[in-house]
């Protein structure tokens, strides 16, 4: 088991690294010479294994990425411990641009691309908004392990007031909002369960219960649909919400996954995307995502020392 935990940091760090090299401007080194100009986090970096691609021809999912980075890269330093922070020294100012970006997306990230888009264009994204919301916890608590007090602060103040928004703008009766603009919708709030695993408070208790219990109401044969637009779900993202529910519901969610691979009729390599009612096949097969449904490893408190 902690030599999956380790394994599982070390790629983190690996990807977090290529990253942070591309859009830091420091392809060079490596005899690529391309200049990144955006304000938010690449969403891809080219067709393995060169790192090619141009700005201009990213696909962007702006508060996706620069989330998906922040809360990355803090995950990693909190693993490791101590003087954790001492691989980012060259990369302060990029991550800064990421944390100030987000600041001038939220609460709401108004009508842009996320990584759940397949199910349809989703403006007001709520879930996409927690994400954000928690990756300028995740950077706060990167500064405070710099020893950078007063900018956390500063950040940690920020994401506190866009949580209590959140919950303001997306309540609706018992639980809270797909768009913030819609009424009567809910979804998987997946992007939650970084605030558990990173030990942060700025969403209350409270959202986390009405959101599991909210879920409950849906579960079909074979799970619980990614939100309300579809019967269809994602692996991966159904063990993340339910990684922050009761052990009961956690257990419900495995045993859905298992009794769907254990029943599909399609004989294909185990997918990511299926349909709850039917347990066929959506599409994708086989992909590094489903990393995703080791999420509870996660949870494990011990130190990993990977740089
Ligand atoms: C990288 O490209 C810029 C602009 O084209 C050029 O000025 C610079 O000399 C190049 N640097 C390297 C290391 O090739
Ligand atoms: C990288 O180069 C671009 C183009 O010159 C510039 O806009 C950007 O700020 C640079 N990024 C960093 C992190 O220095
Ligand atoms: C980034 O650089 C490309 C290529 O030079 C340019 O077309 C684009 O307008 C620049 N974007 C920003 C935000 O500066
Ligand atoms: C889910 O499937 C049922 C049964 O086929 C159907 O009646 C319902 O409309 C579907 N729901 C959605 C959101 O597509």
């Amino acid at each position: 088991m902690q030599s999956s935990v380790r394994e599982c940091f070390v790629r983190l760090t690996v990807l977090a690294s290529v990253r942070m090299v591309y859009a830091n401007n420091g392809t060079a080194a490596y005899g690529m010479n391309i200049t990144y100009n955006l304000s938010w986090a690449p969403h891809h970096l080219g067709t393995w294994p060169v790192c090619d691609i141009k700005s201009e021809d990213q696909e962007q999912m702006p508060v996706e990425e620069s989330g998906n980075m922040l809360i990355m890269i803090a995950a990693v330093a909190r693993k490791q411990g101590k003087s954790s922070t001492a691989w980012l020294k060259s990369y302060w100012p990029l991550l800064k641009t990421w944390a100030d970006f987000l600041i001038t997306s939220l609460p709401d990230p108004g009508n842009q691309l996320c990584t759940d888009d397949f199910e349809g264009p989703n403006p007001h994204n709520v879930n996409l908004a927690a994400k954000g919301i928690v990756a300028l916890g995740a950077y706060a608590q990167l500064l405070e392990m710099d020893g950078q007090a007063s900018e956390a602060q500063k950040y940690l103040a920020k994401a506190e007031g866009f949580a209590a928004s959140w919950e303001e703008k997306a309540k609706d009766g018992d639980h809270f909002r797909r768009q913030y603009d819609l009424p009567n919708t809910w979804s998987q709030k997946y992007n939650l369960i970084w605030q558990k695993l990173l030990g942060l408070s700025l969403f209350k208790d409270s959202v986390f219960q009405q959101e599991s219990a909210e879920y409950e109401k849906h579960r079909e044969a074979y799970g619980i649909p990614l939100d309300d637009r579809h019967n269809y779900t994602k692996a991966d993202w159904s063990m993340w919400s339910a990684a922050f529910g009761s052990k009961e519901t956690f257990k419900a969610t495995v045993d859905s996954l298992w009794t769907f691979a254990n029943s599909t009729p399609d004989r294909a390599p185990f997918t990511d995307f299926f349909d709850t009612i039917t347990g066929r096949l959506k599409g994708m097969r086989a992909r590094p995502v489903m990393g995703g449904i080791f999420i509870g490893l996660l949870t494990q408190s011990e130190e990993v020392v990977v740089v």
